[in-house]
């Protein structure tokens, strides 16, 4: 099998929890980060764009989600508060996808979003690839107003996931996939 159908047919999804150090270096986050831009995007509007979490910056970014919980939260348990303050810590790169779309004259939103996941998965691939794993999630954070606020986000952008990169324990266990003859059909008049 080609190694990039073979790359394809073996990725899959760890907990961020067991993705451990050392991350990426500067040179293999460009290369992520130029393979996540180059996907479809009708009418070139770019309508996604990444925020990159590394090292202390993720106990700061940490520290906005723990604020956030607690406003939602009042009740919380200080040890409770404290682990949300630690969620982006659990790997050692995190990459923000953020979907930028927007109503546009010709380009239909629903568009430039389908092209922000293509980022993400680009960004996914890209890790599995440089021989990292990958962990895509967005858990509640991501649809906090007081957490997109402290992470720059404009009011019309969303997160299509923190994507957690670093090094996997060993070969993942592969989960049931979709029978394809379930999920694909031949069109016949
Ligand atoms: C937009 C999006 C958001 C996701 N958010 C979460 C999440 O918050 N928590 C989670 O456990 N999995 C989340 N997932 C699922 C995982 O990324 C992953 O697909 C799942 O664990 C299955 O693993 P697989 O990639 O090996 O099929 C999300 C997936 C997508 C596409």
């Amino acid at each position: 099998m080609p190694d990039a159908l073979k790359l394809l047919t073996t990725r899959r999804s760890f907990k961020a929890v067991d993705l451990a150090g050392p991350g990426p270096s500067a040179a293999e986050i460009d290369s992520l980060l130029t393979v996540a831009s180059r996907v479809p995007d009708h009418g070139k509007l770019t309508p996604w764009r990444f925020i990159v979490f590394e090292g202390e910056a993720r106990r700061a970014a940490g520290a906005a989600i723990a604020t956030a919980f607690k406003a939602k939260y009042p009740d919380a348990k200080p040890e409770q508060v404290a682990a949300e303050g630690e969620r982006l810590m659990r790997a050692p790169l995190v990459i923000a996808v953020v979907s930028r779309a927007a109503p546009h004259v010709k380009i239909p939103e629903w568009e430039q979003v389908l092209s922000a996941g293509a980022a993400a998965m680009n960004l996914v691939l890209a890790a599995h690839a440089l021989g990292y794993g990958a962990s895509w999630i967005t858990e509640w954070y991501a649809y906090d107003r007081g957490v997109l606020d402290a992470l720059g986000l404009k009011p019309h952008e969303r997160i299509a996931g923190f994507v957690h990169i670093g090094k996997p324990p060993g070969p993942p266990e592969d989960r049931p996939r979709p029978p394809l003859d379930e999920i694909a059909t031949r069109f016949s008049a």
